[in-house]
């Protein structure tokens, strides 16, 4: 028995000769942390993010239909305009995980055109707008095969496929806020699929912002696949999954009721736990650099200070994501430029905010 027999296309006949197909897909940033995953990449614990605008990956797929099917995947990858083979084993692996939903994959000559709106190497992971636009851009050509196909069912199996790429990018398809990882408080929640928070969100979270402060733009120490990994026998694993549950329990209501304070207490502590993970599994690793903690001392300060509902997360890496409501907006760009700026490698950051997910361009 196959695992997700709802995900296999049906069987096809006339599929198109040629065409391009081009998205864009957001990257996202996680308020409570997917750390620790099960095969094939499935979470240990639900997870819930806000879906980015500014951040965002352009991919373009160019298909031609071949005489006979191949007997490996055939594409071609170009980056920013240029081949970029150190992409292909991933894209490689991606389609031979996906395959079986997509059996079409073979009878096909593809090029993937792909751009990110962020700097090349800025710290800032790729993976999850990477994976999900180039799901998008397939799903799009399933959908000119299989019409049938209804769009609720084209996106659940859009996620489906990008989580099988990169378990954050299934989150990035929808917005503003999503949800993956089966949970007994989300309603329609999966470990298969990100679905988008299934409930009004507060109108304290309209235009939330993300200021990505750009600490340290170097090759992440840790890949997040050897990170998940850590999770694996790790002394606090049991007690971390559980908490992962109880807080997104408690962002749950804080989404609903626009608790600020209650907001900036569970994110901070997820952001800390993640890192906490890191430095107390073996291999320990410490992504944080001394900058960070600097930026989350001044936080902290300006918070005390001016009664701000500022607050930060942090990825797997060195950079600090400033989260704010839109009505703060001028007064926390004031700080960042008059006091942060000094912690950013050649004082670049990224100002994002809450987006809405992929769309066809
Ligand atoms: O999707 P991955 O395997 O790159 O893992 C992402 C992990 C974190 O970014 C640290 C947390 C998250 O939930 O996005």
């Amino acid at each position: 028995m196959k695992d997700y027999p709802q995900f296999i296309s049906p069987e096809i006949s006339g599929l198109p000769n040629e065409g391009k197909i081009t998205c864009t897909a957001p990257s996202n940033i996680a308020l409570v942390k997917y750390w620790g995953k099960k095969p094939v990449q499935l979470p240990e614990n639900a997870s819930i993010s806000f879906t980015l605008d500014t951040c965002k990956t352009i991919t373009s797929l160019s298909y031609k239909k071949r005489n006979i099917a191949s007997k490996d995947f055939d594409f071609d990858l170009l980056f920013e305009g240029k081949p970029k083979s150190d992409f292909k084993p991933k894209i490689q692996s991606f389609f031979e995980r996906i395959e079986e939903y997509l059996p079409f994959l073979k009878q096909y000559t593809f090029t993937i055109e792909t751009s990110n709106t962020f700097p090349h190497s800025s710290g800032i992971a790729s993976s999850a707008s990477g994976m999900s636009a180039l799901a998008y851009c397939l799903m799009q050509l399933e959908k000119k095969i299989n019409q049938d196909i209804s769009d609720a069912e084209l996106l659940k199996k859009t996620s489906f496929l990008a989580r099988l790429g990169s378990g954050s990018a299934c989150r990035s398809l929808e917005g503003p806020i999503t949800v993956w990882g089966s949970h007994p408080d989300i309603e329609g929640s999966s470990d298969a699929f990100a679905i988008k928070f299934p409930h009004t969100i507060h109108h304290n979270f309209k235009n939330y912002q993300d200021t990505i402060l750009l600490i340290d733009k170097g090759e992440k120490q840790v890949s997040s696949t050897v990170g998940h990994d850590l999770m694996h026998g790790h002394p606090f694993a049991q007690e971390r999954f559980k908490q992962a549950a109880d807080n997104l329990t408690t962002l749950k209501d804080v989404l609903i009721s626009g608790d600020l304070d209650t907001f900036i207490e569970v994110v901070e502590s997820e952001a800390l736990t993640l890192h906490a993970m890191m430095m107390t599994s073996l291999p320990y690793f410490i992504l944080m650099k001394p900058n960070t903690l600097s930026v989350i001392n001044k936080v902290w300060e300006y918070r005390k200070k001016t009664g701000s509902k500022l607050c930060f997360t942090l990825d797997a890496g060195a950079n600090v994501h400033l989260l704010y409501p839109d009505s703060e907006k001028e007064e926390v760009l004031d700080f960042i430029t008059s006091e942060l700026v000094a912690y950013c490698q050649n004082g670049q950051y990224i100002c994002d905010k809450i987006g809405l997910g992929a769309e066809l361009l």
